[in-house]
């Protein structure tokens, strides 16, 4: 078998630069994903940001400055309108080298109880547009012969939490997902990992902190006794869409403080 030749890796903290890096971030409105966006453009990178909520985006936009950070209003449960999404976001700095498949649902109800539509409009989120959102632009990636995906999974990625079938079928399907992903597109320099986080306070988690008791135990679990802050998970996915990541691929990196650890 002929030997890679293997790029000199930048040195220190340069791994981790993304100043030459174009992003797409979905779920960028609120929680997790807009954090994220800032994330990627406090590292030099530019960022496509995309949701449902128009006003939401264009204030994160006006926050991280028209040079660095644009948006694309997209709902990712309607995979025919992702081609137009993908032709819009191509436009702003070109085609992008990373995408991070943040948008997220859920239904919070007993297994016996959830309905065919309710599973349908989780798997649609959750589960269906990663893919079909990463599809728009690993042509773009494979032409460069660099690309990042992250997806994102849960902490029902590997355990029971109550209430939660359809979201948890999703993100342990996420974990497949990302490795057939991760197996198909490697061979083209693009490497798919999904980070798994624990309890961060959301719009979408706004129920489980609104118990106050469960909160709480929530962060008991952890090594270290606190729940997340969106922060506590940016060099993760820095480190994930930069040089500094090249040699990870379909993995669920989980940051929790131990949480599925314990
Ligand atoms: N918070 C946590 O503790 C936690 C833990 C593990 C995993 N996660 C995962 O992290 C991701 C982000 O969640 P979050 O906690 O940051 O919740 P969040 O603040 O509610 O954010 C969800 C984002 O997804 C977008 N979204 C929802 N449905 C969409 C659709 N059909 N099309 C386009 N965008 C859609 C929402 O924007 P619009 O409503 O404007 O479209 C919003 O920007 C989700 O995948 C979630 O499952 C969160």
């Amino acid at each position: 078998m002929q030997e890679t030749i293997v790029p000199v890796l930048p040195q220190g903290l340069a791994a981790f630069d993304l100043s030459e890096r174009v992003a797409v971030v979905t779920g960028a409105s609120s929680g997790i994903g807009r954090s994220f966006a800032s994330a990627i453009v406090q590292a030099g990178g530019k960022v496509v940001v995309s949701a449902r909520r128009e006003d939401r985006l264009k204030d994160l936009v006006a926050e991280l400055g028209a040079d660095n950070a644009s948006y694309v209003v997209c709902d990712v449960g309607d995979h025919q309108s992702l081609p137009e999404m993908a032709m819009q976001t191509n436009n702003v700095f070109g085609a992008p080298d990373i995408v991070v498949n943040v948008a997220g649902n859920t239904v919070r109800k007993q297994a016996e109880d959830l309905t065919p539509q309710e599973f349908l409009d989780v798997i649609k989120v959750q589960l269906m547009a990663p893919l079909h959102v990463a599809q728009q632009f690993v042509p773009g990636m494979k032409e460069k012969g660099w690309g990042r995906i992250i997806n994102i999974g849960s902490i029902t990625t590997s355990h029971a939490l109550p209430g939660t079938t359809a979201y948890a079928a999703c993100k342990s399907g996420v974990a497949g997902l990302t490795r057939a992903m991760a197996k198909d597109w490697g061979p083209f320099g693009i490497t798919v990992n999904a980070i798994c986080p624990g309890f961060f306070a959301t719009e979408l988690t706004a129920p489980v902190v609104a118990d106050e008791k469960r909160w709480r135990g929530n962060a008991e679990r952890t090594f270290i006794g606190r729940n997340g802050v969106t922060e506590d998970m940016h060099g993760a996915l820095v480190m994930l869409c930069s040089e500094a990541g090249r040699y990870i691929s379909g993995q669920m990196l989980y940051v929790d403080a131990g949480f599925t650890a314990n």
